[in-house]
């Protein structure tokens, strides 16, 4: 086994790419971003050179040619995730592959099947399993400080995304929930040690963004868990005023509330305004909220230190392929029932040729009823 830091490749280069390597730089002892790939001419070379990365690749098969790289982290649209894995783990790398997992069930399968065949670890990019403030929250749960936990919220929120794919359901599969709701669906059914997930009732909308998006742009959706607990995961791209994200988790014997920017926060007032804030924040002047050590306070320098770690044996993965397909799951049974207007049922067998979970939304009766009307 290697000795010195681990050797990453990136694919790659703008929001998620930016955050990852900022994280793992924080630890250059446990990781070292060796190479960046990334297919917009110019945009590799000028992350490189922001970041100091030696090497630069536009195509990200060339980069996996680099015998000394020993992990890939996929920063890439949704639709991308499974082709590059199953590439990654045939060049023998391990894969830390950013939420979603894929764009469908079995795409999953196949990148979970591809791991294990090239014997590599899939390792599945779900924050919130690290982010302090949560895992604060759980430590105090599983020591018992809340009785027996029946209900665990979780909500993310902001004025929809930064970049244009998203909003193209062809290459994200789908709004808010897909994008949101993936890590409010994972944290639900992490923070009660991953019982089955039962069923799952969804209700959602384009109330904002319909001029560019045929996507969701608010979801409600209710999970619930082969132990009896309930999880409610709200997401929305049409909320004004920057990123929020927050927790509620209501026990027999207690209760806990984390606001992850609020209760983090700096209540500031400024006529003149200053740097950055917080994540989508759209403007500094008045009264804001800026958060200090955001990666930290989101959790991704000690998930991706944890996954340099996995890639060298020292640690076991905390967040799994398997994870993430536990979610794909979740999402096709929940735009199942935002299309059907009922509860649905896990396991959900999704119809053969759907290629996209919010099809089953956008093809569902729930919603021609509406447009008829
Ligand atoms: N964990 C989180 O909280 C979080 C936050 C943001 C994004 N993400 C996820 O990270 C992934 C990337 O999102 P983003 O916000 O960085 O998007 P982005 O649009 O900012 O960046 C996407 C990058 O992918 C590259 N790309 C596109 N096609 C490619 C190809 N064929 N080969 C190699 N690279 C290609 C682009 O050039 C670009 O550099 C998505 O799956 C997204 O859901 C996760």
């Amino acid at each position: 086994m290697a000795n010195g830091p681990v050797k990453v490749g990136m694919i790659g280069s703008q929001f998620q790419a930016d955050i990852q390597v900022v994280s793992f730089q924080s630890a250059p002892y446990e990781a070292e971003v060796v190479a960046v790939a990334s297919p917009t001419p110019g945009n590799a070379a000028e992350f490189a050179k922001r970041h100091n990365i030696p090497r630069v690749f536009t195509d990200y098969r060339e980069m996996l040619k680099e015998r000394d790289i020993e992990m890939v982290c996929i920063c890439a649209p949704n639709a991308l995730h499974a082709q590059m894995t199953k590439d990654i783990a045939a060049a023998g790398k391990h894969v830390v592959c950013e939420k979603p997992l894929a764009m469908t069930v079995a795409e999953g399968e196949e990148m979970i099947a591809a791991a294990k065949r090239h014997g590599v670890l899939l390792m599945y990019g779900e924050e919130l399993f690290f982010t302090p403030k949560y895992l604060k929250a759980k430590e105090m749960a599983d020591a018992g400080a809340f009785g027996k936990i029946h209900l665990v919220k979780q909500s993310e929120k902001h004025f929809g995304p930064h970049s244009p794919w998203f909003w193209d359901i062809n290459r994200s599969g789908g709004g808010a929930l897909m994008d949101l709701g993936c890590h409010g669906i994972a944290f639900c059914y992490w923070f009660l040690g991953r019982p089955p997930i039962k069923s799952v009732y969804c209700q959602m909308g384009t109330y904002v963004h319909g001029d560019k998006t045929k996507a969701e742009d608010e979801s409600l959706c209710i999970l619930e868990f082969a132990n009896g607990a309930m999880g409610l995961v709200e997401d929305s791209w049409a909320r004004r005023g920057g990123m929020d994200d927050r927790i509620e988790v209501f026990g027999s014997e207690g209760v806990t509330y984390a606001n992850l920017h609020m209760g983090n926060a700096l209540p500031t007032y400024s006529e003149n305004g200053y740097g950055y804030a917080v994540e989508k924040a759209p403007t500094t002047k008045g009264w804001t909220y800026p958060v200090f050590e955001e990666l930290w306070n989101y959790g991704t320098p000690q998930e991706l230190i944890h996954f340099a770690r996995c890639a060298r044996g020292k640690e076991t993965p905390q967040a799994t392929g398997e994870d993430g397909l536990v979610v794909m799951h979740a999402l096709y049974a929940a735009y199942r029932s935002a299309g059907e207007g009922r509860k649905i049922s896990l396991p959900y067998q999704v119809p053969a040729g759907v290629t996209k979970p919010i099809d089953l939304w956008l093809d569902g009766s729930v919603r021609r009823q509406a447009a008829q009307r």
